[in-house]
């Protein structure tokens, strides 16, 4: 078990750079199993989310190379094995293999993918397209095992736009017969940068990144590049410290655009940010005013940055919301929040945050990967040392963020016991 021993108050001055984006990194791996052709990844965060992921490309037979962030991949070898339950299970994207096994060689199997417990998270879109693609698929106990003589492109239509279903498609059309149209698809950033990978191999997927998606069918893939995309999430995380605790503060590797959604809230609470080209400037900011946030799809205000904004939340005067509209369970941080002082009420899928409140060192837990992010962000404010525990979930997306925080002033000890 990982726990993080947390001394409050500590200012940062320095930079701190971005890393890849955790969601681009862990849907463009498995993308290399559509290509016998080679491949290279620049820009591969180093998080256990990769590592899992690596794990389980050699139990294919993939021939890795990883070294200073850049993955060198060989799938000429790979074999289609059953991913055992022991992988699928620790790792959501597990359930981007189904694509990608499916558009290869035409049969998956594999059980349910895991991760964050933050609400039920089902899997039925990827699971009705690749039926309305030509799959036989049969579940049992979780575990689905996906057969097609071919697949067939055809008009995919989201009730909701899924990030996942949206690349498992990709995956499924690549090399399908005929044309597929995504409809209602997801418009998050990984999803265009997943889309330029698969187009370097010889893919044709045009669209990606709007709400709709078509991708003509080829016979085969070649060799593929790409650099993933600066991890937005992180970024986020680390200019809602730079609002708390920053002085000359600067965060570099930045895609302004891709986190415009928290930069305007962090303006509206009167924030002192300043953005040139991919650097922004943060410093700590008295006098901290009350916002509404309303989590959304792309480009409304991440899912995933509404926890540790929500401990920003109790440093700003009045009463704010904060409100989750993708998952059920994100709010499963607020009694640990309140427990270090913040007065917080939570109703169903909505907070209302009343501030300032001074946070306190307290002993808490991590209930999730973003819920830790908001833990982190609340030990590093308060008064005195907070102990947090489960902090493995924390670091399956953020890249070395003991290290990068201690390098530019924090105060913070990751212990394994
Ligand atoms: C991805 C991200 C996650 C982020 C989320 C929303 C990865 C590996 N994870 O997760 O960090 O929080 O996007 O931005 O990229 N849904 C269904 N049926 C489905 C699929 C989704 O009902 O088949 C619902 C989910 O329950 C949820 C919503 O759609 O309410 C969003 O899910 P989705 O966009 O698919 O998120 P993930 O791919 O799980």
């Amino acid at each position: 078990m990982k726990k993080l021993i947390i001394e409050g108050g500590r200012e940062l001055s320095g930079s701190v750079r971005i890393g890849g984006a955790k969601n681009s990194a862990v849907a463009l791996i498995p993308a290399t199993i559509l290509t016998k052709g080679k491949c290279v990844i620049r820009n591969v965060p180093d998080i256990s989310d990769v590592k899992i992921l690596l794990e389980m490309m050699h139990e294919l037979g993939s021939k890795i190379t990883y070294k200073d962030e850049i993955l060198t991949v060989d799938n000429k070898n790979v074999e289609n094995v059953a991913i055992s339950e022991e992988y699928a299970s620790k790792i959501r994207a597990s359930y981007y293999f189904m694509g990608a096994l499916l558009g290869k060689f035409h049969h998956a199997e594999m059980s349910c993918p895991g991760g964050c417990v933050i609400g039920s998270r089902p899997i039925d879109f990827h699971i009705d397209a690749f039926k309305r693609m030509g799959a036989h698929i049969v579940e049992n106990g979780g575990n689905y095992k996906m057969d097609a003589a071919e697949l067939q492109g055809r008009d995919i239509f989201f009730d909701f736009p899924s990030v996942g279903a949206t690349i498992n498609v990709m995956f499924a059309a690549v090399l399908a017969k005929g044309k597929t149209r995504i409809i209602n698809a997801a418009r998050e950033p990984e999803i265009a940068n997943v889309a330029s990978f698969l187009n370097s191999m010889g893919a044709r997927i045009m669209g990606a990144g709007s709400g709709t998606i078509e991708i003509d069918g080829v016979k085969e893939l070649g060799n593929g590049e790409v650099d993933v995309i600066p991890d937005r999430i992180e970024a986020g995380t680390y200019l809602i410290i730079g609002a708390l605790l920053g002085r000359d503060f600067k965060i570099t590797d930045i895609v302004e655009e891709h986190i415009y959604s928290l930069i305007s809230k962090l303006k509206d609470a009167g924030c002192n940010l300043k953005v040139e080209g991919d650097v922004i400037t943060i410093n700590k900011t008295k006098n901290l005013k009350a916002v509404n946030i309303k989590t959304t799809v792309y480009p409304g205000f991440p899912t995933d940055l509404g926890q540790p904004m929500s401990t920003f939340l109790t440093q700003c005067e009045g009463e704010s919301s904060f409100e989750e509209t993708i998952y059920e369970n994100r709010l499963r941080h607020i009694p640990h929040l309140n427990n270090m002082g913040a007065d917080i009420k939570a109703f169903d899928k909505t907070a209302l945050i009343r501030g300032r409140t001074p946070l306190v060192g307290r002993k808490v837990k991590a209930t999730d990967l973003r819920a830790g992010a908001s833990m982190l962000v609340a030990g590093m404010i308060a008064d005195g040392t907070t102990i947090v525990y489960n902090i493995e979930h924390l670091l399956r997306g953020y890249e070395k963020i003991v290290d990068k925080l201690n390098n530019v002033g924090a105060n913070i000890r990751l212990i394994d016991e």
